[in-house]
């Protein structure tokens, strides 16, 4: 398993929709973040799901180091 690409040390913070599914970007390599983008195509990565359970802001892990994937957990502030 080779490390994920840094998309950025920070969270993206996302407008989300309850109920509606989601893919995050697992590889970091995705253009489209924080969602994949089928960039990770040959590498040992594949997106996350994620469903929203409540419409608002949800906040996804840039730096894909995070514990709590797909949100970001501060482990952005260890890397
Ligand atoms: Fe990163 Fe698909 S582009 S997981
Ligand atoms: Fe990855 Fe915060 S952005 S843990």
């Amino acid at each position: 398993m080779t490390e994920p690409v840094i998309a950025q040390k920070a969270p993206y913070a996302t407008d989300v929709e309850e109920g509606k599914s989601y893919f995050w970007c697992t590889c970091g390599q995705s253009g489209k973040q924080p969602f994949c983008d089928g960039s990770h195509k040959g590498s040992d990565f594949a997106p996350q799901k994620y469903t929203a359970e409540k419409t608002g802001k949800a906040f996804f892990c840039g730096c894909k180091h995070t514990r709590k994937s797909p949100m970001c957990d501060g482990s952005h502030n260890k890397i």
